[in-house]
Parts: C-alpha cells; structure tokens; sequence
C-alpha cells in the first residue's frame, strides 16, 4: 500500500483532533508510542499484520533523537514517505518486539503440587501437570536497560518477574493475571504471585490506577478491578498479613479511582444511586490497533470521531473488547462505529467492586481499623441496594446492565449477568437457584463444549460462539454456592463441558488458547482484532482451578455431559440407556 500524500496526513491528522477544538487528551505522552505524525505514518502504512507490533518494538536512541531523524526523513519526502524508506528508518532507529524482556524460570516452580494427586483421570492429571509446567514458558522479567532508559521502550518497568498471558501478549495484563494467580497459588508458587501483586501495587502508586496492561499506550485505562481479590486470595493462601498492612493504603487508592473517576448517578423512582461505569474520556485511536480505529472513524462525521475513541478505549477498559454487549441501544447494533460502552452501567463491574468493597471491610477489620472497616461495609450495602434497584431483574431471576441512556436494562444473555453470585454481592442465597433457572430459560444449558460469550453470533470476539475461560468460572463458581444439590450438580456438569473441551483441544493441537469456539464441537476462537493466542494464561488458570475443586469426577470421556435435547426425547421414547445413542 503506499504511503498517504501529504495532503491526506493533514487531513487525517486533523481529523485525529490535532486540529480541533474538541480534542480530548491524547491516550498518553509518548510522541512515538501513544500519538503524533510518526505512529500516525507507520500504523497506516500497514507495514506489520498486527499493529501491536510497533507499538512494542524498542527504541535503538533517545527519542528525540529519533523524532529529529524522522522529521528530517518527513521534510525530505515532503510527508509522504515511500514504503522502503520507512521500514529503513525502522530497521534503523527501532530493536525486534520482544528485546527488552528475558525469559524466567519461576524459583518457587517445583515438580510435583500437591492438587495434581487429587485428579483421579489420569489422563486429565498428565494435562494437569503440562500446564502447570507451561509456568517456566510463560515467565518473564524486564531487562535492567528499561529501567535505565525507560523513554525508549513501551514496556513499563516492573520489578518483579511475572507470568504472561503468551501469544502477542509478552506483557502482563490486569484482570488476566487474577486467574493466572488461582493458578499459580494451586502450583504453590506464592512467591511468584507476591511479587506480581507488588508490580501492581507499584503501578497504582505511580499512576493511581492500575493500567490494562503493562505497556504505557494502556495507561489511561485500567481493566476490570480484581486487585483487592488477588490481594485476599494471596493472604488466604500465606497468612502473609504484614504485606496486607504494608499495603492496604495502596488498594484503597485503586478504589479511590474507581469511585472518582468511573462513578455514575442512576435514578429510579424517585431515588438517585451510584454505581460505577468504563468510561475512558481521551481521544485519538488505541495506538496498538491503530489503523483499524482510525479506519473505522472514517465511517463517522469528523465531530463524532473522538466519541468513538474514547467509547473503543472504555469497551478495552471493560476487558469485552469488542462485544454486542456494548453496542446494544444504539441505532446500528451490528457496527463497531456505534459502541457506547459509557452509555451502560456493568453488571459485572459493580459486582467486582461490590466484592472488593466487602474485602477491604474484612481486611481493615483483621487489621484493627474499625473506622476504615465501616466505611467498606458501608460502602457495600450502598451498592448493594443499587444493584438490587437498578440491575436486578426478579422476574428473570437475574442482573442486567443498564442503559442510561434508554432508561432500561438490557436483557441479552451474557455469563457476567451472573458475576454477583460469584462476587457474593447479594443478600439471599435463593437468588442461587433463580440464577439456575435464568439459565434454563435462556437455554444456555444446551451448549455442550462452554458457556457462551452471548447469544449473538457477530464478528467480536467477546460474542457467540465464542466461550472464555474466565466467564466459565464466574458461572460455575456462582452456581456452586447453591445449598440445593441440583444446582450445584449443573456447576459441576458445565465444569465437566469446559474441561473436556479444553482437553479435546489440546489432545489435538498441544496448545492452550485465549478463547474456544463452542459451535464446532469445540475450536480455538476466532473473530475480533487479531488471530487467537496461544499460551494462555488465564485459560490454564482456570482449567487447573476446575480440576482442583473437581478432580475427583472429572472426565477426559467423550460422553456429553448434557445430551442434546432431541436425543434425550429419543431416548425417554425408546428407553435406550443415554449411552448407546451417538454423541
Ligand atoms: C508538498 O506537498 C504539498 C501537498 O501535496 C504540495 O502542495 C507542495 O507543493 C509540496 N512541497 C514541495 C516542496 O514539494
Ligand atoms: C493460616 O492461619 C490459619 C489460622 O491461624 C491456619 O489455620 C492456617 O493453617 C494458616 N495457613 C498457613 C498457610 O500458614
Ligand atoms: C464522581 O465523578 C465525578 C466526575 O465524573 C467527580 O467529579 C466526582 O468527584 C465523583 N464522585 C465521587 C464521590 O468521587
Ligand atoms: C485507619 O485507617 C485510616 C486510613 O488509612 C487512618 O487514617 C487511621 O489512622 C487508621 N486508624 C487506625 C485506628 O489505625
């Protein structure tokens, strides 16, 4: 493709908002990773499949410095810069992705954890100790150099090494490493998993909130908040509580965030209540999806375009990027160009901090704070009467997030209307078995190989067909705090559903994968912004947790775990044992 004339740069550089007079700041400061002329020409001159890739590639100088060799190259070339002139600048003034990390063997990595024994399949048991090895694959640690000059590199220095999610993924993520720590505390790696809370820790008391992901082109937005959690989760597993009073400060700042920067009122009847929202108020495209963000605003009137970028970077933000999900209500349900992400209160969202807020009352609590500890409790019992007024759906029989600006909820099926159950953010375990319920109802019980992502079958990836590891465990774990032993007997079979696909995956390609298709029998994933990953992180984090809680049944068997209605209904007819009939 070649490069863009200089007429077109301007214009498009205008309509970035460089130009004009609404422009929201720019999604961070660096003038080569985050915004300017530079990212600009090299994004749309499409010279990488993915544009992560640049955004990642270190720098050889000081930036200056290279911006002064490329603004000499753009006046020479009279902003129109020819193709091969451009990936010669590369090669010259940037390193390969991936220089300025090392690989890293986990020290608290050890053969035999003590869960695997409790997996009676030995096939799932022989998985089981697979993944746990893929830790020492999937460990990274920053190379001094970054600290030293961290103005030539995206990656943001971290003290502690850490596990990745693997694929383009080489930096660790926010809501990822939650999951990635439920695996890790089962590997007994408490170790591992203290220092990569440090780093987060350390990030909020940098930039106040926890950033995406690790790289500085993710710092204006944050990621779902799970921080509290892993700090509980770490604590419950050590006892480790003089690092819960060295820091408690610090999660009560991440909070803080939450509730300054991402509040919003919601009234009803008569009464106003908080909850919280994604919400990304800074302009121009996510510098790692570049062209494709800036393509898309091409649809749109020059005024609407920032909207947009600000609306893609909350959905980023929401960890569902991109999803139906956040384009229910508008005109044009079926474009990206019209995602309102700020436009929707998040069932999940408020669940998580609901539970974070009941977290931090117990730890404040365990620390002798009676003061702080009430705040929390208060905190929580505020939240908890707003998303029974505002998200709830009795009728259903379960939440729903909400639309400001249509004034209702929305009714779609997707796993995170169940995230209080998980969250324990509600006030009646009979909402257990109305949540059993919901999902008969919404026939989501029929899917044999995983819990869709939704019921619309659309281009994102966080739509059907796709399944994620993470909204199996906040299904399954919610329904499994049933008292009725029917409920939790659906927890275990959708537990068995998730396993087996995962096995049958990997039986076939050796791989673990970010997402699974469930229409085909079960399949890596596909749709969205870039090809499926492999590593993966969170997905092994979950896998392991289900054969931990469950390991004693659990199968490897090809046996369906729900059989297909219409079998069942021939089967009751002609009274032929379930096994016989074909799977
Ligand atoms: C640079 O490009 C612009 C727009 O295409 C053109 O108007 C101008 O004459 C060019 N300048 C030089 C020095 O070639
Ligand atoms: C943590 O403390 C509790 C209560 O004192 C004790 O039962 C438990 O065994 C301890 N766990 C570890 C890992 O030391
Ligand atoms: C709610 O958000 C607004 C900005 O949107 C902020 O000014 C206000 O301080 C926040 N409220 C609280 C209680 O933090
Ligand atoms: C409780 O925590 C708050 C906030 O950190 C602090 O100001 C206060 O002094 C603490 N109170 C006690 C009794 O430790």
């Amino acid at each position: 493709m070649p490069a863009r004339t200089w007429e077109l740069s301007l214009l498009l550089l205008l309509e970035l908002g460089l130009g004009s007079q609404e422009a929201l700041p720019p999604s961070c400061e660096s003038q080569i990773y985050c915004h300017g002329e530079l990212l600009h020409q090299v994004q749309m001159a499409k010279l990488y499949q993915d544009d992560k890739q640049f955004v990642d590639m270190p720098l050889c100088l000081a930036p200056d410095q290279v911006m002064q060799r490329f603004n000499e190259l753009v006046s020479t070339h009279n902003h129109s810069i020819p193709q091969q002139q451009l990936q010669l600048f590369l090669k010259e003034h940037f390193q390969a992705v991936g220089q300025e990390l090392e690989s890293w063997t986990p020290e608290d990595w050890k053969d035999s954890p003590r869960f695997l024994q409790k997996i009676s399949d030995p096939k799932l048991r022989a998985w089981a100790g697979q993944l746990h090895q893929l830790w020492k694959k999937l460990g990274k640690k920053v190379k001094p150099e970054v600290l030293l000059h961290p103005e030539q590199f995206s990656l943001i220095y971290s003290q502690h090494p850490f596990i990745v999610p693997g694929g383009r993924f080489l930096e660790f993520y926010y809501w990822d490493s939650y999951w990635v720590m439920e695996g890790l505390l089962l590997s007994e790696m408490s170790e591992t998993v203290k220092g990569m809370l440090q780093n987060f820790l350390d990030l909020v008391q940098t930039y106040g909130h926890v950033p995406n992901g690790a790289r500085v082109y993710y710092l204006q937005r944050s990621q779902p908040p799970l921080l509290t959690l892993m700090m509980n989760r770490y604590v419950t597993h050590t006892n480790d509580t003089a690092f819960l009073r060295d820091n408690i400060g610090t999660l009560a700042l991440e909070l803080d965030f939450w509730a300054e920067n991402r509040n919003i009122s919601v009234s009803s009847r008569g009464k106003t209540y908080i909850l919280n929202r994604y919400h990304v108020p800074y302009g121009g495209p996510r510098p790692e999806s570049y062209s494709k963000d800036a393509e898309l605003a091409d649809l749109l009137p020059e005024g609407d375009r920032e909207t947009l970028w600000a609306e893609l970077k909350a959905g980023a933000e929401s960890g569902w990027d991109f999803s139906s999900r956040w384009l229910i209500g508008s005109p044009n349900p079926d474009l990206l160009s019209s995602i309102r992400t700020s436009k929707l209160v998040p069932v999940d969202l408020n669940a998580f901090l609901c539970q974070a807020e009941d977290l931090m009352s117990n730890f404040y609590t365990s620390l002798g704070n009676d003061s702080q500890a009430m705040k929390y409790r208060n905190l929580r019992e505020q939240r908890l009467v707003a998303m029974k007024a505002i998200l709830w759906d009795e009728e259903k029989g379960a939440w729903f997030d909400y639309d400001l600006e249509n004034g209702k909820k929305n009714q779609e099926f997707y796993p995170s209307n169940l995230a209080p159950l998980w969250a324990d953010c509600f006030s009646d375990l009979s909402v257990v078995d109305k949540a059993l319920k919901y999902l008969e109802d919404s026939q989501i019980l029929t899917y044999q190989h995983g819990i869709p992502t939704s019921l619309r079958n659309t281009a994102q990836q966080w739509d059907f067909p796709n399944a994620w590891a993470p909204l199996q465990d906040l299904v399954i774990r919610g329904l499994a705090k049933s008292p009725s032993p029917k409920t939790q007997e659906v927890a275990f079979q959708l537990a068995q559903n998730w396993i087996r696909t995962n096995f049958d995956v990997y039986s076939q390609k050796s791989a673990m994968y970010e997402k699974y298709d469930i229409s085909n029998g079960g399949q890596p994933g596909g749709g969205g912004e870039y090809e499926v990953q492999e590593g993966f992180g969170w997905t092994n984090g979950v896998v392991l947790m289900l054969l931990d809680r469950y390991g004693d049944r659990l199968s490897s068997g090809t046996q369906a775990a729900f059989p297909e209605p219409h079998y069942l209904a021939a089967a009751l007819l002609l009274s032929l044992p379930l096994s016989l009939l074909p799977q």
